[in-house]
């Protein structure tokens, strides 16, 4: 008998079709709205494999209904939307995507910096409402690139490709890990500072650390304290390492120059978070990875995982087990 599969957002059709020539397919219909909980409760019941989005909040509830469980397949990199340690605990193997959304992250965070520090958004939107009625010296203007001084947090996939692009515009990097990257920092000529010194100096402060409990409000009053009134925050990690309030203070008292951010707190984001309010904030809805090949490629590994895994054999990319 085939195993049962449910997957929580409409895919491809040769994505689906490909699962299904070895599962027992259900699938939510929707193309852009996630699956109210009711109903992923109810299916996961009967489910040995679950295809999901970072939308889902895979907690012990859901964990507990489905009983059957062997695989979660989540389309993301990051995996902060499911509860790890318990799906270890009752053995069920969860996988992620890395490596597919690397190069098209790092475009994405680089393109948002660029468009932060020169003020791309707002130029548009001022030519758009006809304010442009001469060249005037010093109107929109922003922050240099060429040569700057980029911070890295994190130095993982998405932070080496980003230094590649850095390094196209002659900047001067530094990171900030965990643990050393002796390796990277060979390779690429780059610094490791503490966190406090790394946030004094850096002309961008790019967010790049895997979102975890730990890693909660990693930037809060204090650190925004440290960075310079020129210095421009981005951040296309997860919205939880950056205590938002803080940042609207910070961005509102010109205690730093500008946020580009692709992350929130909460998402969707409200039209009512204050940061939207702010010229100094260029905001996008979580697309970091959303290039319509880097998507598809996201698609069919979660979906080889999926296979695999009810296959009895080993995941390809497992973030536990
Ligand atoms: C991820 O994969 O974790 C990104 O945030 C969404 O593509």
């Amino acid at each position: 008998m085939k195993p049962n599969v449910y997957i929580t957002r409409k895919l491809p059709e040769s994505i689906v079709k490909k699962i299904e020539e070895v599962c027992h397919v259900r699938m939510w219909e929707e193309k852009d709205q996630p699956v109210p909980r009711e109903v992923l409760l109810r299916e996961a019941e009967q489910a040995d494999g679950l295809f999901c989005l970072l939308t889902e909040e895979i907690d012990q509830e859901v964990l507990n209904a489905a009983k059957k469980l062997k695989i979660i397949a989540n389309m993301a990199v990051g995996y902060n939307n499911i509860d790890i340690e318990e799906a270890t605990k009752k053995g069920i193997i969860v996988t992620n995507t890395p490596d597919v959304l690397t190069e098209t992250t790092a475009d994405l965070t680089f393109a948002l910096l660029m468009a932060t520090a020169r003020r791309i958004l707002e130029s548009n939107t001022y030519l758009k409402e006809g304010k442009w009625k001469t060249w005037s010296l010093m109107q929109l203007t922003g922050q240099d690139i060429y040569g700057a001084k980029l911070g890295i947090i994190g130095m993982g996939r998405i932070g080496k490709a980003l230094i590649e692009r850095a390094k196209g515009f002659n900047m001067d990097v530094s990171y900030y890990n965990r643990s050393r990257k002796l390796d990277v920092e060979k390779e690429f000529d780059i610094t490791f500072l503490d966190k406090e010194s790394l946030l004094k100096e850096s002309d961008f402060v790019c967010i790049l650390v895997p979102y975890s409990p730990e890693v909660h409000h990693f930037i809060g009053e204090k650190e925004l304290r440290l960075m310079k009134d020129s210095a421009i925050l981005i951040n296309t990690a997860r919205g939880g390492i950056v205590d938002e309030e803080a940042l609207f203070h910070a961005l509102k008292n010109k205690e730093i120059w500008g946020a580009g951010l692709d992350v929130f707190e909460e998402e969707p984001v409200s039209l009512e978070n204050q940061l939207l309010s702010l010229p100094n904030v260029t905001a996008l809805p979580h697309i970091g990875s959303a290039s319509k090949a880097t998507r598809l490629e996201m698609a069919n590994l979660a979906a080889d995982n999926l296979i695999q895994v009810l296959a009895g054999e080993k995941a390809i990319t497992p973030v536990n087990g």
